[in-house]
């Protein structure tokens, strides 16, 4: 399972590509807003500026919602660089976008995924990405993992090339899921990341190893 970080935050994308796992980047709107990168320029920069940190896949997201401005948007986004893949909504305009860039050689992520329906669709359009957003789904009482289960099994069993892409990832443990649920790519903050990290027994074994280590000088 490839492993991407979810944030527009070139300081956390630093400290994940340090560790040596990181795979690619997603980012959206809500997360470009919060770094503050305003205005058509400042987002183009910031969008090559993380393509510079990272060499893997970088999902930008379109904000127009008809099929031309889409292409437009999309097309100048996935000039920025190879690694550029373009987000688009899981909207009727959006699955014929997915089509065009298919065609047209330009990698995609279609994010707002909540059902396997959606996620037939998508990859029936030639999206090289879905990104169902599971966290979203538990928050209001349905089960997110199932969701990537299910669309795991229909894309195997219908021989779809179109890669899952786990989102909106709350947990350490959701990662753990995802990776059983047979996700090829989870996207999360850097904190699920670092989670993964971390057990008592690890602690307080490293404790006694350098103690016990401390009496053989
Ligand atoms: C994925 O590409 C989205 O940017 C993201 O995972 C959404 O997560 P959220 O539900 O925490 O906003």
């Amino acid at each position: 399972m490839k492993f991407f970080i979810d944030t527009a935050n070139l300081a956390q994308i630093k400290e994940a590509h340090d560790l040596g796992i990181l795979d690619g980047v997603t980012t959206n709107p809500s997360l470009m807003a919060k770094e503050g990168i305003r205005g058509q320029e400042a987002i183009m920069a910031h969008y090559k500026a993380i393509c510079e940190l990272v060499d893997g896949d970088i999902s930008a997201e379109v904000i127009s919602t008809d099929f031309e401005g889409m292409v437009e948007e999309g097309k100048k986004l996935a000039a920025i660089h190879p690694n550029i893949v373009v987000k688009v909504p899981m909207i009727k305009e959006g699955v014929k976008a997915l089509k065009w860039f298919s065609d047209n050689n330009i990698k995609t992520n279609c994010t707002l995924i909540f059902s396997a329906g959606q996620a037939i669709l998508a990859a029936k359009a030639g999206a090289t990405y879905v990104s169902p957003f599971l966290g979203r789904l538990d928050d209001i009482g349905y089960d997110g993992v199932q969701l990537i289960e299910q669309i795991a099994q229909i894309y195997a069993i219908q021989g779809f090339d179109t890669q899952i892409l786990a989102a909106s990832i709350r947990s350490s443990i959701h990662i753990v899921k995802c990776a059983e649920a047979g996700a090829h790519v989870c996207t999360c903050p850097l904190e699920p990341i670092l989670g993964l990290l971390k057990h008592p027994l690890t602690d307080s074994g490293l404790k006694k190893f350098l103690e016990d280590a401390a009496q053989t000088k």
